[in-house]
């Protein structure tokens, strides 16, 4: 593999790793070369066995992203097994649907506690021990809705807002020491996220014709944005977010 994306000896935490985007994220750091460890509510063994076909060590943890306050318990655990943490993966995200005029409080809070909040303080938490190691990337996933107001989903689309915003803020306060913080903004992704949206026939369709790619994205399509930032071809990249949106944006 060209250095400039080797990740042998480094290790990638991937949280929501167990599906969707974030399986084929952490298997593409595994083919890439990094050592994964994977948080998610509930490890599927088969994800870390699948890992560990790419010859690296994986570990799975059972965590919710919404305890704040075990965060440090975290990093502890993972920096015990595998020695440190060189990447991050923010991935885990939610979706809640429904007209903004009936958008209940407690959705809006759940949503911007797990992609934003979440996110955020995870950032804080590993990016302390990153800056400790003078080396550290961080890549949170944004969305098409950082730069898009969708439909029916403000709260998601205010999160994924702040996700970008932040991944500027942070990036302007640690560039100098090390560590890279960007984000990736998928498109429209086939996954268990947008099963109301591909069930919706019109909906679909309308995605569909929109996209110059003429696709649906996949979660593999994700892989070699994430390598990127996760690697050594990055290391003049800062507080950016990539769209990985079959030409979306640029309709
Ligand atoms: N699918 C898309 O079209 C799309 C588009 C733009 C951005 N994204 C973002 O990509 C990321 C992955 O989305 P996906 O499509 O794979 O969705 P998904 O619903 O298939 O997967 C989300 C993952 O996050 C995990 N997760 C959710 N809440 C958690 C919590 N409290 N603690 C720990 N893990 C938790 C889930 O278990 C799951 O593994 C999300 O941040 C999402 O917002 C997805």
């Amino acid at each position: 593999m060209n250095k400039l994306f080797d990740l042998s000896g480094r290790v990638a935490v991937v949280t929501g790793g167990n599906r969707g985007l974030g399986k084929e994220i952490a298997l593409g750091l595994a083919s890439a070369g990094a050592n994964v460890v994977v948080i998610a509510r509930k490890i599927e063994e088969e994800v870390l066995s699948d890992l560990e076909k790419h010859g690296v060590k994986a570990m799975g943890i059972d965590f919710d992203v919404l305890n704040f306050h075990q965060y440090d318990e975290l990093l502890e655990q993972i920096t015990e097994e595998m020695g440190k943490v060189d990447i991050l993966v923010n991935n885990a995200g939610v979706q809640k649907r429904h007209n903004a005029v009936d958008f209940p409080k407690e959705d809006w809070d759940f949503v911007m506690d797990v992609n934003s909040s979440a996110t955020f303080y995870l950032c804080q938490t590993f990016g302390k021990h990153m800056l400790e190691n003078g080396y550290g990337k961080i890549v949170n996933l944004a969305s098409l809705l950082s730069f898009q107001g969708g439909f029916r989903v403000p709260a998601y689309a205010a999160s994924k807002g702040a996700v970008m915003q932040y991944t500027k803020a942070l990036s302007n306060e640690w560039a100098q020491k090390g560590v890279n913080v960007n984000a990736v903004a998928p498109g429209y992704m086939n996954t268990e996220m947008n099963t109301a949206l591909i069930e919706d026939e019109v909906r679909s369709r309308q995605i569909l014709e929109r996209i110059p790619a003429g696709r649906w994205g996949m979660g593999t399509d994700m892989q070699g944005a994430i390598i990127f930032l996760a690697s050594a071809a990055s290391d003049y990249v800062h507080g950016i977010t990539i769209p990985v949106d079959g030409g979306w944006l640029g309709r």
